[in-house]
């Protein structure tokens, strides 16, 4: 079987198109020592090796690790064949990266925050990182059909009406709660009227809507542990009483008889944050029967149900009863793309009135040209039509993501959990690796995961290690290099069992 840098190289040489072959196989091996995936002190493969998996003779394999050698890439020692150094050359050409960082003893002394602000602050978790490989979560933005939108989008901005341009305190545009109720019907069993639902700037805005109108600082809430960031955030700085519970196989383990009463209970029924997991039925019947037990609300995050690569999708949690006390929430974010900043959460009829109220009061919505816009995409059918293409997409990608695992790692990486669906899978780690570290190690050299263990609320000896790591916003032929990164990061601290693919 070829090795993987007989993969990266045929691959790479593709790009790297000027040159003679030499040149290009050269330029090939030095891109692989500065992404990481020759470490340092690795020792290359014997010249023979190389050629006969590349298909080049054995000279252009021997003159490009000659040129490696005279520009300090490698080192040959007699006999023992050549070795990629310990530091780079291009290393030295780096400035320190403490010249630019600011003082920030300084910058404390005058900009002195709340206590709220600065714990806020203190535990911020939104990456810098969007885009790339493989960053979790994000979908493939280039795919949307921006043509078509923007022609809806210029078409209605010629002569808006005048409900378009001002103030939103409806809960948003109508006629984007209708097509939404009516999608939300088919798609996701969710039972609602377009008047329970309320236009927000994403599940983010509506989560905070839901905790401000529905709890008092203090108040018990349960989360899913570990939990999507977003959701503890909001909760820490609107001052509950965060009460993390455990998940395995069947989702959120509730409390059996509960000492406090939830006021609410944020579970991502459909597909656990972060470990994939959908909620069993029987459950979801416990969490309905403790809501309507202690009067709590149950805040259901649909955020990526509509990407389900095999079997059904499951029906939303909201539908399962009618009037239950399920406050159901969606977005965009994933569908089309997040910076639109839409999403929706839909209420039970006795509490449209109030939180729309709230909303028109905390946030004075806005932005209802493209919400109408939106309102036309979705009618017209583009939006389920975009929605089936990208699924196809997005399982294959997963399809070559899970393969990379299996071939390089094998199935003892890849969670047990992982319920084929969503936008991201997690890499399960064995639990004496530090994730941060290993994280933090990938993105020195390009490659964004995040850490499984830090979505945890404390450390504890259950915590599980892994990484995050997003297939939707990498295309097939850019995975391979970025996975081979990746396992030059792992190589590093874990012992890989059958790693005779990885020794060059
Ligand atoms: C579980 C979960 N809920 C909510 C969100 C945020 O959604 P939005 O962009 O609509 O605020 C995310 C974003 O990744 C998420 O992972």
């Amino acid at each position: 079987m070829r090795s993987l840098l007989g993969d990266y190289v045929l691959q790479r040489l593709q790009q790297e198109q000027v040159g003679t072959l030499q040149q290009r196989l050269f330029r090939c091996l030095r891109h692989a020592m500065l992404e990481g995936i020759l470490a340092p002190k690795i020792r290359l493969p014997a010249s023979r090796d190389l050629a006969q998996e590349v298909k080049v003779s054995r000279n252009t394999v021997l003159g490009a690790y000659d040129q490696l050698q005279a520009e300090g890439y490698v080192e040959a020692r007699t006999g023992r064949g050549t070795w990629v150094v310990e530091q780079l050359p291009d290393t030295y050409l780096s400035l320190p990266k403490a010249i630019f960082t600011q003082p920030e003893q300084a910058v404390q002394s005058y900009c002195q925050l709340s206590q709220r602000g600065s714990q806020l602050v203190g535990y911020a978790a939104a990456s810098p990182h969007q885009w790339g490989a493989f960053v979790p979560g994000a979908p493939d933005v280039t795919e949307f059909p921006h043509h078509i939108f923007s022609r809806i989008q210029a078409k209605l901005s010629k002569s808006p009406q005048v409900e378009q341009l001002i103030y939103s305190n409806a809960g948003g545009c109508a006629l984007l709660r209708q097509a939404l109720a009516e999608h939300l019907r088919v798609a996701r069993s969710v039972q609602c009227n377009p008047d329970q639902i309320i236009i927000t700037e994403g599940i983010h805005q509506a989560i905070d809507l839901v905790t401000r109108t529905l709890s008092d600082v203090g108040d018990r809430v349960w989360i899913e542990d570990p939990a999507y960031w977003g959701v503890r955030n909001n909760l820490r700085v609107n001052g509950a009483d965060i009460y993390p519970l455990p998940v395995d196989a069947e989702g959120i383990v509730p409390e059996e008889n509960p000492t406090q009463s939830p006021k609410l209970i944020f579970v991502t029924p459909s597909h656990q944050y972060p470990l994939g997991v959908h909620l069993s039925l029987s459950r979801r019947k416990q969490l309905l029967q403790i809501a309507q037990q202690h009067g709590s609300w149950i805040v259901e995050d649909d955020y990526d149900s509509e990407f389900r690569f095999s079997g059904l999708p499951y029906p939303s949690l909201q539908g399962l009863e009618k009037d239950s006390r399920v406050i159901y929430m969606g977005t965009f974010s994933k569908t089309i793309y997040p910076a639109l900043r839409i999403g929706y959460v839909v209420v039970p009829q006795a509490l449209c009135t109030p939180l729309r109220t709230a909303a028109a009061e905390l946030y004075r919505g806005g932005h209802l040209l493209i919400q109408r816009a939106l309102a036309e995409f979705i009618k017209e059918g583009h939006y389920e039509a975009h929605i089936r293409r990208m699924r196809l997409l997005y399982a294959k990608r997963r399809n070559y993501l899970i393969e990379l695992i299996r071939r390089y790692l094998g199935d003892a990486f890849l969670h047990e959990f992982d319920d084929a669906s969503g936008l991201h899978l997690v890499l399960k780690l064995p639990v004496y690796i530090d994730d941060v570290a290993l994280a933090q190690q990938a993105l020195s050299r390009g490659i964004k995961v995040r850490a499984l263990s830090q979505y945890y609320m404390y450390s504890h000896a259950s915590v599980q290690r892994g990484l995050l790591l997003g297939f939707a916003c990498v295309e097939a032929s850019e995975m391979m290099s970025a996975f081979a990164v990746l396992l030059a990061c792992l190589r590093e601290v874990v012992y890989l069992k059958d790693s005779s693919d990885l020794t060059y």
